[in-house]
């Protein structure tokens, strides 16, 4: 009987994990992407023909990092107002959360001057950039138009759903290329992707080039535009695609509770565009059934305070222009960054710099493209700023 019982276990357990990886490819998490990758010795994670990410030495325990530059999160948040909310919306955990997330919808349709039909919510906006991926490329045809190097989560997907990707390089002054990505659209285009601004290059596209193209182009083809960074731009909102909803346009742009409103873990974001557009999209995915109710109540009592946003926006920004004064005075080069996060060419392999920082318990990031090797150091508290120059100091310039 016992042993009926351990072998119905782990028989389940074995179906479990089959169809998990099944679900979770081909986004599967960095952490696994990155043991894969060590397992099978690749220098690279991702196998892109364009750019691609070294793998890390291994990783450093992240409990003991001194500075923890990795994955573009704000260090000060979340706003202790959204912590408090967080807790209390626990004991309302025994029900599902439609009607915050109503409540929650109407605020951000009054603070993006749309209507609440024009808005759909997800755990994080990579829920919504992988959704919206899946289902126009489900029946696995048509491509994909974006930058190269841009953010990958969409493109991914419709990739591993049998669309391509056509890349387009950034311009010299690390722009999207507007032109040419108006000439790569063709009959089988079905959605132009757009980080603004980009990541991993941190920079913007000038913003009435941008509304210019959105506004024409979406008449042709859907034009996604991916905002994860847009408050820390200069000039913030003034350079949100999003007014070309509320004008009707054929355009989908998503917003996220993890950078500026400190909320990574929390998993928040919502994703802009036409009704009809949404409705398709939902009706397959679901979009705001994978939002905890107490994530909902901090993502509305963030909102709400100002003064927190406006001094985490302060310290990043100060965070920022102290790494970019370093790297001028030490006279390296950088991209100019309008996001939390600084991107620079390095002349050692990315693996080998990685080595050096991991060693003195920092993370970042290494790249690869454009036949150079870059880092990508995210802006944390200006003490773990100054503990990855003292190390540059140390090993590098
Ligand atoms: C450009 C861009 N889009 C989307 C995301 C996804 O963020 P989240 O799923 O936490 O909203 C990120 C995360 O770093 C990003 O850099």
């Amino acid at each position: 009987m016992q042993s009926n019982t351990l072998q119905r276990r782990d028989w389940l357990k074995k179906s479990v994990l089959s169809l998990g990886a099944l679900a979770v490819a081909p986004q599967i998490t960095w952490a696994e992407t990155v043991k894969s990758a060590q397992k099978n010795n690749k220098k690279f994670l991702y196998g892109n023909p364009f750019f691609d990410e070294y793998t890390p030495p291994t990783f450093p325990d992240l409990t003991t990092v001194k500075a923890r530059l990795v994955w573009n999160e704000n260090p000060h948040g979340p706003s202790k107002k959204a912590a408090e909310a967080f807790q209390e919306a626990v004991w309302d955990g025994n029900h599902y959360s439609w009607g915050s997330l109503g409540n929650l919808v109407s605020k951000i349709a009054d603070y993006e001057g749309c209507k609440p039909e024009n808005i759909m919510m997800g755990p994080g906006s990579s829920d919504l950039l992988e959704k919206t991926a899946m289902v126009y490329f489900q029946d696995g045809s048509g491509n994909v138009v974006s930058a190269d190097p841009s953010y990958m989560s969409l493109v991914s997907v419709a990739k591993a759903c049998g669309g391509n990707w056509k890349s387009v390089k950034l311009t010299s002054d690390y722009q999207h290329d507007l032109d040419a990505m108006e000439a790569a659209i063709d009959a089988d285009t079905k959605l132009v992707y757009i980080t603004n601004p980009n990541n991993p290059t941190a920079t913007i596209t000038d913003t009435a080039k941008l509304m210019d193209f959105c506004s024409r182009v979406s008449e042709k083809v859907p034009v996604f535009v991916d905002e994860a960074y847009i408050e820390l731009s200069d000039g913030g909102l003034d350079n949100s695609m999003a007014p070309l909803v509320a004008q009707g346009k054929n355009i989908l742009v998503t917003r996220t509770f993890s950078k500026i409103h400190g909320m990574a873990g929390l998993r928040v974001g919502y994703m802009l565009g036409q009704k009809e557009t949404l409705e398709a999209i939902n009706e397959i995915t679901r979009g705001g059934m994978g939002i905890t109710g107490p994530s909902i109540a901090a993502a509305s009592a963030s909102m709400d305070d100002l003064d927190y946003l406006a001094s985490c926006r302060q310290k990043l920004i100060d965070a920022r222009n102290y790494m970019t004064a370093y790297l001028t005075d030490k006279k390296m080069d950088f991209m100019p960054s309008q996001t939390n996060f600084v991107m620079f060419p390095i002349n050692l392999t990315g693996d080998a710099f990685l080595e050096q920082v991991y060693d003195r318990k920092i993370v970042v990031r290494a790249f690869r493209f454009w036949d150079k090797d870059w880092c990508r150091v995210s802006m944390g508290t200006m003490e773990e700023m100054k503990v990855f120059t003292a190390a540059l100091d140390e090993f590098y310039v």
